[in-house]
């Protein structure tokens, strides 16, 4: 790299830190690094199948979406304690913050814990109480999405929305919506009518995992059987015209997140993303980061890389932040505010 082009690599760092984010799709189980992995099995006293760190992470080399998976679920089991929870999503937020997010929306998949037999309380209170300290210490707001792992049932997905309803008191200022996730590929939205049903009788939002690895008529079902307010990925909506017209036309956003698409092959370059498409097309596209410590970069990673694969302009850059926060589930005057400090 010559110096000019590194000179206005950093500078383009700069201003994408400086830009008021939200983030929007983000496991909180993607956010657990090797070191911190480590460390909390050594803390809980668990062997883990790998030598050291630098073995660890040699192995996130994915094929696809389930060999991702396989590795998130196996790293996931180190978490037991509160304070473990608690430890995992104060590193995110530090991470965040730094990278000029103002607002997060953070999901998290109980069922892999409760599974082991870690009480779904202690997950709730570990992420809570990171949540609320970086609150007050930086003004940073965050809500809490309970998601579904779609390749379990539906009589499962209710049993977790049963055990963790009485909760729902004690987190009423973060836990506000439900969401859905995992292995997409045979599992549609549909097998979630009846609980997403439900989940909209309670007043939570929703949001689904949609056209990652699976068709465009997922995103669709989302849509229509599940009534999904937002789209986590839907980068193949591209697929079909017309589902493309009802995204611009009805503004429903995607919270795409281009480093996990390359790294679990849904594109084989970033350079060949339709992020930009979507973008110049007029959809409601979003940046986020997914799982981070898995695929390579945080969210102002996402940002950086897109810019200079796809030749996005500042323009382009302050509209996908500007999105974020209109795609989000902030009240509207919140938006307000934060629409004008990205435009300032
Ligand atoms: N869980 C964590 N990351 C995911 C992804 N990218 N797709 C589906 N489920 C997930
Ligand atoms: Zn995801």
């Amino acid at each position: 790299m010559s110096i000019s082009s590194a000179c206005s690599t950093i500078a383009l760092s700069k201003f994408i830190q400086a830009l008021p984010k939200a983030e929007l799709h983000v496991h909180i189980e993607g956010t657990l690094e090797p070191e911190l992995l480590f460390a909390l099995a050594q803390r809980n006293k668990i062997t883990l199948p790998y030598s050291s760190v630098q073995a660890l992470r040699k192995a996130y080399a994915f094929d696809d979406l389930q060999s991702f998976l396989d590795l998130y679920y196996a790293g996931a089991a180190v978490l037991l304690t509160e304070n473990d929870f608690y430890d995992m999503t104060m590193a995110y937020l530090h991470r965040a913050h730094a990278d000029g997010v103002i607002h997060a929306e953070i999901m998290f998949d109980p069922q892999t814990h409760t599974e082991r037999g870690v009480a779904i309380a202690t997950v709730f209170a570990g992420i809570a109480r990171a949540l609320r300290e970086m609150r007050k210490a930086t003004g940073m707001s965050s809500y809490l999405l309970l998601s579904f792992l779609r390749h379990l049932s539906e009589a499962a997905a209710f049993a977790t929305l049963e055990s963790a309803l009485p909760l729902r008191d004690t987190y009423q200022d973060l836990w506000i919506g439900i969401g859905l996730d995992s292995a997409e590929d045979g599992n549609p939205p549909e097998k979630f009518t009846r609980v997403f049903a439900r989940c909209k009788e309670l007043g939570f939002r929703l949001v689904a995992h949609a056209g990652e690895e699976g068709p465009a008529s997922y995103v669709t079902s989302a849509l229509d059987q599940l009534r999904v307010e937002r789209i986590d990925h839907g980068v193949r909506s591209e697929e079909d015209p017309a589902l493309m017209q009802r995204l611009i036309q009805q503004q429903i956003p995607l919270t795409v997140c281009p480093l996990s698409n390359v790294k679990l092959k849904v594109v084989t370059d970033l350079s060949q993303h339709n992020l930009a498409h979507f973008l110049r097309a007029g959809v409601l596209v979003t940046i986020n980061s997914d799982d981070p410590a898995y695929f390579g970069g945080y969210i102002a990673d996402n940002y950086l890389a897109c810019a200079q694969a796809l030749n996005l302009s500042n323009d382009e850059l302050v509209t996908l932040a500007r999105n974020s926060i209109q795609a989000s589930f902030l009240p509207s005057d919140r938006k307000y505010t934060l629409l004008h400090s990205v435009q300032a």
